[in-house]
């Protein structure tokens, strides 16, 4: 949160995370850039409910809703480390409760398996809060997403941590450009990419093929292991210096990129 405020970026709050969301939250500056929050959708309304109105309650600009991993991926390195366990029933009522990871094998005990479009409905009836859609693997799920006046979707296959051989978001964006162009939607929503950003030339190219912003993920989680906050702040400065020379020898002085204009 501190190195986002630092460098002027958004800074998305996971749902699953090793601080609290109070916590992370308390770390907000007085000229904090949006702050969104990543949600899964927990088969529990009243849970989300309970979420929703945190969110709105702290000033959390925007509801992120992951549905690329209703349900858990095969995840071998999970397994070999014994990261699977399988709760009794009140342990996991526990955990969707509380939100964690916990989880039974093909299941994920705070994410409804069920998620489809009729539940992003049931967002837009509880709440103002602009919907992005994140995991959009497709131009026909981009198009519903417009179609149903969610504020942005994030083109992305979560890391490579999911589904095996699923595209990457930067693999996935022609189609959806075309397809948004070809409804006479492109522009009304907002596409950000993730999935192997790693330098100035990656968000350039993102940007030229009709991204409005990029994510970053293990990126953030390697500078902060190695070196802390310091290692967040620096990592964002190399990527625009990195932008800013790729602008430079491609003959580029402007982005036309309205990236989080929604949320102002
Ligand atoms: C350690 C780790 C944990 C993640 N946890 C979540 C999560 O809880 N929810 C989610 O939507 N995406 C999660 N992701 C995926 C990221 O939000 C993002 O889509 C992805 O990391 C981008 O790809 P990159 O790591 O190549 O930059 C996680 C990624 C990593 C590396």
């Amino acid at each position: 949160m501190r190195a986002a405020a630092s460098e002027g970026v958004v800074f998305m709050i996971p749902n699953l995370s090793s601080k609290s969301f109070d916590t992370i939250l308390s770390a907000r500056s007085p000229d904090q850039p949006p702050s969104w929050l990543q949600i899964y959708v927990n088969p529990s309304k009243e849970v989300v409910l309970a979420q929703i109105r945190a969110c709105e309650t702290q000033g959390v600009q925007a509801l992120a809703i992951t549905v690329d991993s209703a349900v858990p991926g095969k995840r071998e390195r999970d397994q070999r480390n014994k990261i699977a366990v399988t709760l009794g029933a009140a342990k996991l009522a526990e955990a969707a409760a509380s939100g964690t990871s916990a989880r039974k094998p093909g299941n994920y005990a705070n994410r409804d398996p069920g998620l489809n479009w009729e539940d992003i409905k049931w967002f837009q009836a509880q709440t103002k809060l602009p919907l992005i859609i994140k995991g959009v693997q497709c131009g026909e799920d981009a198009v519903l997403a417009a179609k149903l006046n969610c504020q942005a979707i994030i083109l992305s296959n979560h890391g490579g941590r999911n589904l095996d051989t699923s595209r990457s978001g930067i693999e996935v964006l022609p189609e959806v450009v075309e397809a948004l162009k070809a409804e006479g939607l492109f522009g009304k929503i907002e596409i950000y990419v993730d999935g192997g950003v790693r330098r100035g030339t990656d968000i350039l190219k993102a940007i030229a093929l009709g991204a409005n912003a990029v994510g970053l993920g293990k990126p953030a989680v390697y500078s902060m292991s190695a070196y802390g906050e310091k290692g967040i702040v620096r990592m964002l400065q190399i990527l625009k210096e990195e932008l800013t020379q790729a602008m430079q020898l491609v003959g580029v002085s402007k982005l036309k990129v309205n990236y989080f204009t929604t949320f102002q």
